[in-house]
């Protein structure tokens, strides 16, 4: 059983997750929006309660209100919230932290003699005022990896993060030390105008995404992503500083092929007066929809040779992920936009949406545009941590694919990323 704390400023909520998780061992799940949190109480099982960080609208909060009528369910808002009665209103960050205590009489936390904390939390801390453990293999000995002494914990914790290392240790005497650091934070004006970091959120989303699979859940988590992504566009003037950032700041390979994908294409579209804002909305949805029903690295098969040897069901799946994501997005509140269910049917050069094709000259000419941009954004991708060769990509593109436009695409993605 967990709760869902809904908050837009990620400091706060980690700061108020880490004192659950560190003194009761209680788990709390983080959206930064409403839109995530409402989509994920649909979709996950045993969810205890919402925790409301700020005021929500009227709608909003019927809708919370209406899962108070379940037995068991908690909605916990802020005092100014206007609300009903059953739902338990909370002033100050303690009153929390107690409220959620008392709900679920548990004990301290502890790992025998530390106290196990997630990284991705620990970022909320500008110093380090403890020493930082890693548990080696699971004979339970503690490495020290950050010393109190440390001058630069954010860059400490980045190296830790680097390694992919996800959880950290405290010694247990060193937990009420932790914890002054943490309720500081509470404190810490400037934390609460801090908002979440753009692409963080959209990973999280994405993540999220993949892992509930296709369903009208996880469009409607989608959309708010795409409405971020759009805008985005639309206000940045500097499309290379754009795919900069999504390409260095990203730690997801899937992500940064929807994200980049979407930012390529929709730029070499604009290089056409042919085009038009309905095509440019097609494109950013089918980079997100194309390949949700494939995981890890099987967006990137193209080989079909390689595709055949994999084992079990998998590479009917891999070869059919085109057809199988249009006929469910023709079925949904999508299916109003034709073109983007057709380019997802499309992206692997097939009219059908069954294999995988270099021949494109049965397809039309935005899944064309969409097909050239994934294909540099992958070897972009893939070329990471080497020197990047956007000639190269863009000649190598132009010799695998066949059709009418692939050449004039190229060129256009040359004139863009040389410029
Ligand atoms: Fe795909």
């Amino acid at each position: 059983m967990s709760y869902i704390l809904v908050n837009k400023n990620e400091s706060h909520s980690k700061a108020i997750s880490l004192q659950l998780k560190t003194k009761f061992s209680i788990d709390i799940i983080l959206y930064t929006t409403l839109e995530q949190a409402r989509g994920m109480l649909e979709i996950l099982p045993d969810i205890k309660g919402v925790l409301l960080l700020a005021s929500v609208s009227a709608s909003d909060m019927e809708y919370f209100l209406k899962k108070t009528e379940s037995l068991d369910f908690k909605l916990i808002v802020p005092r100014e919230q206007p609300s009903g009665e059953k739902c338990t209103l909370w002033e100050t960050n303690e009153d929390l932290i107690d409220f959620i205590a008392e709900q679920e009489k548990t004990e301290q936390s502890t790992e025998g003699d530390f106290c196990k904390f997630p990284v991705s939390h620990l970022n909320i801390l500008k110093s380090a005022p403890v020493d930082y453990y890693l548990m080696i293999g699971d004979n339970r000995k503690f490495l020290k990896v950050i010393n109190k002494s440390d001058s630069d914990f954010q860059e400490a914790l980045s190296k830790v993060h680097a390694r992919k290392i996800k959880y950290l240790y405290v010694h247990n005497e060193d937990v009420p030390m932790m914890l002054k650091s943490v309720e500081k934070i509470f404190h810490d004006t400037s934390v609460k105008k801090k908002e979440v970091d753009f692409i963080k959120v959209q990973e999280e989303v994405y993540g999220l995404m993949q892992s509930v699979g296709l369903s009208e859940s996880a469009l409607n988590l989608a959309q708010e992503s795409i409405e971020g992504i759009t805008d985005r566009l639309s206000s940045s003037k500097d499309t290379k500083k754009l795919l900069n950032s999504l390409y260095v700041n990203s730690t997801s390979k899937s992500y940064q092929l929807t994200y980049m994908t979407a930012v390529v294409s929709v730029n070499l579209l604009s290089q056409f007066s042919w085009s038009t804002k309905e095509m440019r909305v097609a494109l950013i949805n089918a980079a997100f929809f194309n390949d949700i029903k494939l995981e890890g690295d099987d967006v990137f098969h193209r080989n079909l040779e390689s595709i055949k040897n994999i084992k079990g069901t998998k590479n009917i799946e891999i070869l059919e992920h085109a057809s199988k994501t249009a006929e469910f997005l023709e079925k949904t509140s999508l299916s109003q936009l034709q073109q983007t269910c057709k380019i997802v049917r499309e992206h692997h050069g097939e009219r059908s949406g069954v294999g995988f094709s270099y021949n494109l000259s049965g397809i039309s000419k935005l899944s064309d545009i969409f097909i050239v941009s994934e294909e540099f954004c992958i070897d972009m991708i893939h070329a990471k941590g080497g020197k990047i060769n956007i000639g190269n990509i863009l000649k190598s593109i132009s010799q695998r694919y066949s059709g009418k436009f692939v050449n004039e695409y190229c060129q256009a993605l040359l004139n863009i990323f040389k410029g």
